[in-house]
Formats: C-alpha cells, structure tokens, sequence
C-alpha cells in the first residue's frame, strides 16, 4: 500500500512554517536579514550557563539527567509562580505546567480542546507557529481585527457571534497581547477585561501567549497580562526563549486544576517529561537571582536597534508606508502604500542582499499582502541602517 494511504486525516492539514523555510537566508552573511524571528545569540549569558550547567551536570545528576515529573520541576514551579506575580498575576506551583517551550503549550491546548472543525479565532495577523498547531487537529481559522490598541474587541464580538449563529463551535480565542508577532503590537490596558468579559459571556477560553511582554523599551508599556481579569478563563503561555535563550526549550502554562490535569495527562503522553537538565539549569539561574539583570541586559540590547530600525523606516519609508511603533519585542510590521505583493518581490531582495518575512502568510482571511515583518534582533546597527535603504530602494518604484 503506498505510504501516503496510511498517513491520518489531520496530516492533511500539517502546514510547513512560511518562516522558517526564510531560515536558510538569514545565516548568509551577504545577506542582510531582517527575516527570521530568533533572538540574538550575544544576549545569551552563555558564561554563567556553562557554569551552572557543568556544576548541575556533575553535582546533580540524579536529577538533571533522569527522567522527572510531567508537570516540571518543584522548584522551578516556584521560580515561575514567583515570575508570574512580579507580571501581574498570581499563580500556584500547582497551576503551572513546564513545557519545551511555549510552543509545546499550544499543541497541546491544541490537541486536548480542538476537534475537527471546531474554530479557534485569531488576531489578524498571527503568529504562525500557533496556527500551524490548531490546524494539525482540523481546526478552522476565523481573523479577528487589529488596530493600534491590539486585538478590537468590537471585531471579536461580531466575528464570535455570527459564527456562534451560524451553529459553529468557537472553542477559544488565541492572542499575544504583548509585542505580538509579527506586528510588534500591545494591546491597551482598556481592552483586556472587556476582552475577558467578552470571552465568559460568549463561552469561549483565551490563550494568551506572552513570549514579549519582558521585551519592553518604554516605561509607558503596562504588559500586565489578561489572566490577571480572570483566572479560570485564561490559559497563560510564558517562554524563557526571548528573556534566556531559546536552546534551552524551557517555557510553560498556567491553567487551573481541571484544565491542568488534562493537560498534564496530554503531555505524558507527548513526552513524558520535559528536559531535566534545561529545567535544572533555568531553576538554578533564577534561584541566583540573576533573572533581572539578564532582562534588563537583553532590554537594553534591543531597544538600540528597535530605536534606530525605525529611525531609518522614517528616513526612507515616510509617507510610502506605514509601520508599528514596536514598543518592546522583535518585529514591526511595515504596511506598504499601495497594492504591492511583498512575497513577489524577495527573490530580487535577496538578489540584493536583504531579507523580510512576507506578511500575507499571517493573516489568515489572505489579506496583507502589502505587508511585512521586519525584526530588528539580528545585525548589527550600520546593517540595520543600510538593510532599510536598500529595502527602501527595492520598493521606490511602486510606492513612490
Ligand atoms: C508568539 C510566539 N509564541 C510562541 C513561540 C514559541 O516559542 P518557544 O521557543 O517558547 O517555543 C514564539 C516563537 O517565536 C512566538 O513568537
């Protein structure tokens, strides 16, 4: 029988990442690449993880090379709980489960909530990974409207309910209300309990992923997050990928009891458990209290480029395109003038050194083809600098 007989109905849907297929690009130093959404190796404070790895490794082997507890372990629990108050929100040990990265968070909410053809409603645009997880279990994809304040709730009632009465099952909303990815976002503070609100009444859970909200450059940034309006309603994602490093694959959720176990439950079975020594190695660098410092090292190190990419988008894009402030984060989305199709155009970019992310493949209604995602986390300023010009001149024709 050929193999593609065998292969489930859902395989259907898998969908191969439009990013990281960019992958390839972004490690080519002729290349100037604002692809790619990876943080930058020099913010990883790689000397103190060696040193913490190599005394875990030899010191507290029974632990950090065993197999441990699905949920994570204790002490990094309590390291979380302790990271999720200073956020906002109170959280038990006991409501948090420790994930290989927020990513495994998704597919798994994924896989204990969805069935085919239960809808999941997204911000317009998405991250894609995400999608990619809802669309693995047959779900459907319904845009919810952005503007500058993030997420608009109007948008999300109208969207919600006509599909509600259209006999549909709208099992739960999905946002980054912090520095979204791709578009570099923050939801206001105004619209977080109304968005709650709005999902208790219709019936419906928020996933809120919350990778950026440590990622802030302004002290105008209120990030506390939309699980301090409701503890039930919400399940939080939190990710030690943008703050540590992403290699360690150490991120987690909060849900209460009776989502947690099922969660917990789907996870066993993914995986058992997740890495004992990346676990090991997180609990014992916040343990040390050197958290903070780290975060405000990365802060400092982003705000520089953000500062000075949008700079150089008002130098060279003024009046031709429209962008995100990027507040905190890795990305703004630049919105072209006009009706041009950015993904026609990257092969020529790339002809002339510089990378972006095409936008369409983040909306999921198929608009924003006259948009793009640029992260400013990877070259250095005079490549920031130069990158934007020749991006600049890519696009003179058509938006001029
Ligand atoms: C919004 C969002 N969620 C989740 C992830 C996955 O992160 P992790 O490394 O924690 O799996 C990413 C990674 O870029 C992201 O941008």
């Amino acid at each position: 029988m050929p193999v593609n007989q065998l292969f489930s109905r859902d395989s259907d849907n898998f969908r191969p990442s439009a990013i990281r297929a960019f992958a390839r690009l972004i490690n080519d130093p002729n290349i100037i690449s604002f692809a790619g959404g990876v943080p930058s190796p020099e913010t990883f404070p790689a000397e103190m993880l060696a040193e913490i790895a190599a005394e875990i490794i030899r010191e507290r082997k029974a632990v950090a090379l065993q197999y441990g507890p699905t949920r994570g372990l204790p002490g990094l629990r309590e390291q979380i709980a302790r990271i999720c108050a200073g956020r906002g929100f109170t959280a038990s040990p006991d409501d948090i489960i420790v994930t290989t990265g927020s990513q495994q968070a998704l597919d798994l909410i994924a896989h204990t909530f969805l069935d085919p053809g239960d809808v999941v409603l997204v911000e317009l645009p998405t991250y894609i990974g995400a999608t990619a997880s809802f669309l693995a279990r047959s779900a459907d994809l319904a845009g919810v409207a952005q503007d500058e304040d993030g997420l608009n709730p109007r948008s999300l009632r109208e969207v919600a309910t006509q599909l509600i009465r259209e006999g549909r099952r709208v099992k739960m909303l999905y946002t980054i209300p912090n520095f979204q990815n791709p578009s570099g976002r923050l939801m206001t503070q105004a619209r977080r309990p109304e968005i709650v609100a709005l999902a208790l009444e219709l019936g419906f859970l928020i996933i809120e992923d919350d990778p950026y909200g440590e990622l802030v450059y302004t002290n105008q940034a209120d990030t506390t997050p939309l699980r301090a309006h409701d503890a039930e309603n919400v399940l939080y994602l939190g990710s030690f990928s943008k703050i540590l490093a992403p290699g360690l694959r150490c991120g987690f959720l909060v849900a209460g009891q009776a989502i947690g176990r099922k969660l917990e439950i789907a996870k066993e079975a993914a995986d058992l458990c997740s890495g004992m020594l990346d676990q090991s190695i997180v609990e014992e660098f916040c343990r040390r209290g050197a958290l903070p410092a780290q975060i405000e090292r990365v802060r400092s190190f982003y705000r520089g480029k953000r500062n000075l990419t949008i700079q150089a988008l008002e130098r060279h894009f003024g009046g031709r395109a429209s962008w995100t402030s990027a507040l905190g984060g890795l990305f703004t989305m630049v919105t072209l003038n006009g009706a041009i199709d950015t993904a026609s155009r990257i092969a020529v970019a790339i002809e002339r050194g510089v990378a972006y992310v095409p936008g369409g493949p983040f909306f999921v209604d198929g608009s924003g083809a006259n948009t793009m995602r640029l992260t400013f986390a990877k070259e250095t300023d005079d490549r920031l600098r130069e990158g934007i010009a020749r991006l600049a001149d890519l696009f003179n024709e058509e938006t001029s």
